[in-house]
């Protein structure tokens, strides 16, 4: 009997220990920010989430084996999938942890994280994925009630128990993924998808009148910067056209902001919300787009109404490259790690997440990219049914195997990228004491012209002095002596025209000599050397083409 108890004692000490030293091994994933700059921390380090998502119905035993081979052929590191209040909930208080347990196993045997996106109260501005016993009882689970009275498709943000319920839904689900995935397959969790009302600018039921006509709170004003001439002013003499639509983003963060924090108390994973944009060159009107949903114009509002929310993330489906550039601009913020959960995987966008990249974004994740939806695959044409995945793979293949090393220099600031943007043949990123240009279309010696479709990406990092990591597509990268910063504070510098890259600092020409450029390759997250390029691979700068090509590269003048 002593024997059996002392074997036991062991037994469960050794779980104990195994199951600590499994959790030691993997801390939960966290987003850190250091000096504006944010990376996510997955098992203690930087990491780059290169991530597909599944179109919305994929999350099936039926449809997730359409899905794993397109992961794998886009050799993303992360699936984004949904998780469906209506399945997660079939009943009131009654939970079926079954899809999310079938995704996890699955992700495991493909080594293969994940991103899991709560379907919950909203989806694209709707209540779709409630389950039926709410969508049965809408005197209860109150929809949106417009200006003329009428009902519309979308949830009350006023509707208490359909947050009561959402956050038991909610914190069940992260408490089961809590116990479930020890190995952290999942590194973040969406809250809700496109929240916000489409069709009217808020609620307009007796309850939401009332607190419309009361004062704007206190924590909203600080966040919009507004001090109201009368104490009390309530939103439409505060915010005057735009008041609706702050306050309908207030109340879509609150409820918001109460399910994430429900959830986080039990699993304090990072959290996020996608947001369905507005136009951000020539926003529109209030009405033109997503009203209540984390637009760039209320941002603030969602930052102080929704702390347990990290990040409030961009989907962003728009091939104008300014649009893009500009949108990725106002998500990246002091307050804000860039991210982007949901864009285009077409050829002409795909270069984007070099720019996003530029802006030390934390993850990339175009949408829809699974099998579900290809319906005739031509015989003997195997590549026709992968062009939709060819722009996200290339990317991949080239950034997966050097994607640890790629976040950490981002977030110690010694990393730049950028993309091709129409009209602009060549753009210079500035490091210390050299230049790097980057150029498109450039033919031999001849200028660059741009390439015939914008298309072209670049990655530059300082990795000493005069030691760079160089990568790209369809682009030239060179170093041009840029001086020190007190001869650039003086001005005092001349930018040479002649073929090698040199500038006139302070009366002294300095030309840029290539020391050693090295090809190789990443194993294991580590650059291995293959060979040194020089002659016709270097004399006209380090040309990319379509091939994945990473070199490792020493400068010094004369
Ligand atoms: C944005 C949504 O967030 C996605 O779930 C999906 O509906 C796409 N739009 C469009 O297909």
């Amino acid at each position: 009997m002593k024997i059996f108890i002392i074997a036991a004692v062991l037994a469960a000490s050794s779980i104990a220990l195994a199951l600590h030293a499994q959790t030691a091994e993997h801390p939960v994933p966290r987003l850190v920010e250091n000096d504006g700059r944010y990376a996510l921390f997955v098992d203690g380090a930087p990491f780059l989430m290169l991530s597909a998502q599944s179109n919305n119905s994929s999350d099936w035993p039926a449809t997730l084996p359409k899905v794993w081979p397109a992961i794998e052929y886009l050799h993303a590191n992360t699936l984004e999938t949904p998780i469906y209040w209506e399945q997660f909930e079939p009943k009131p208080g009654q939970f079926d942890y079954s899809q999310v347990d079938m995704v996890l196993a699955q992700a495991r045997d493909h080594h293969v994280h994940l991103v899991l996106l709560w379907f919950g109260t909203w989806k694209n501005g709707s209540q779709h994925y409630m389950p039926e016993w709410m969508k049965l009882d809408p005197q209860r689970y109150l929809h949106v009630t417009n200006k003329t009275g009428e009902l519309v498709d979308s949830p009350s943000p006023f509707a208490t128990a359909s947050l009561e319920a959402d956050k038991r839904a909610f914190t069940a689900f992260m408490q089961h993924l809590k116990n479930a995935d020890p190995e952290r397959t999942v590194l973040m969790v969406q809250v809700e998808n496109e929240t916000g009302t489409w069709g009217t600018l808020r609620d307009y039921s007796p309850a939401a009148e009332m607190l419309f006509e009361g004062p704007v709170p206190a924590e909203v004003l600080k966040a919009m910067g507004q001090t109201p001439a009368t104490p009390g002013a309530n939103w439409q003499e505060v915010f005057g056209p735009e008041a609706e639509v702050n306050f309908h983003a207030w109340a879509v963060a609150r409820y918001v902001g109460q399910v994430a924090a429900a959830g986080k108390a039990v699993y304090p994973l990072p959290l996020y919300v996608n947001a369905a944009l507005r136009d951000p060159l020539k926003p529109g009107a209030p009405g033109t787009y997503e009203s209540g949903g984390p637009t760039d114009n209320v941002l603030s509002i969602w930052k102080a109404e929704a702390p347990a929310i990290d990040i409030l993330a961009p989907d962003i489906y728009m091939s104008n490259t300014q649009a893009y550039l500009k949108v990725i601009d106002l998500y990246h913020r002091p307050d804000n790690a860039l991210f982007i959960p949901e864009t285009s995987g077409a050829v002409h966008e795909a270069r984007f997440l070099f720019s996003a990249l530029g802006l030390q974004a934390i993850g990339y994740s175009p949408f829809g990219l699974d099998y579900s939806r290809i319906h005739s695959v031509q015989p003997g044409q195997p590549d026709a049914q992968n062009a939709f995945l060819e722009p996200t793979a290339q990317n991949y293949l080239l950034i997966g195997p050097m994607m640890r090393d790629v976040a950490r220099l981002n977030f110690e600031g010694k990393l730049q990228a950028t993309a091709e943007v129409e009209g602009e043949p060549a753009q210079t990123l500035h490091f210390g004491n050299w230049d790097a240009v980057v150029s498109y279309g450039s033919g031999g010696r001849g200028p660059a012209k741009g390439n015939p479709e914008p298309i072209g990406r670049a990655l530059v990092a300082q990795l000493k002095d005069n030691q760079f990591l160089v990568t790209g597509y369809d682009c030239r990268v060179d170093f041009r002596p840029a001086g020190t910063e007190q001869q650039r504070k003086s001005g005092n510098i001349v930018v040479g025209t002649g073929q090698t890259p040199s500038a006139l600092i302070d009366g002294k020409w300095q030309h840029r000599q290539f020391l050693r450029v090295e090809e190789g390759i990443y194993e294991n997250g580590v650059f291995k050397f293959m060979r040194i390029l020089n002659g016709d691979q270097t004399d006209w700068g380090l040309n990319f083409a379509s091939e994945p090509e990473v070199l490792r590269v020493s400068v010094a003048t004369y």
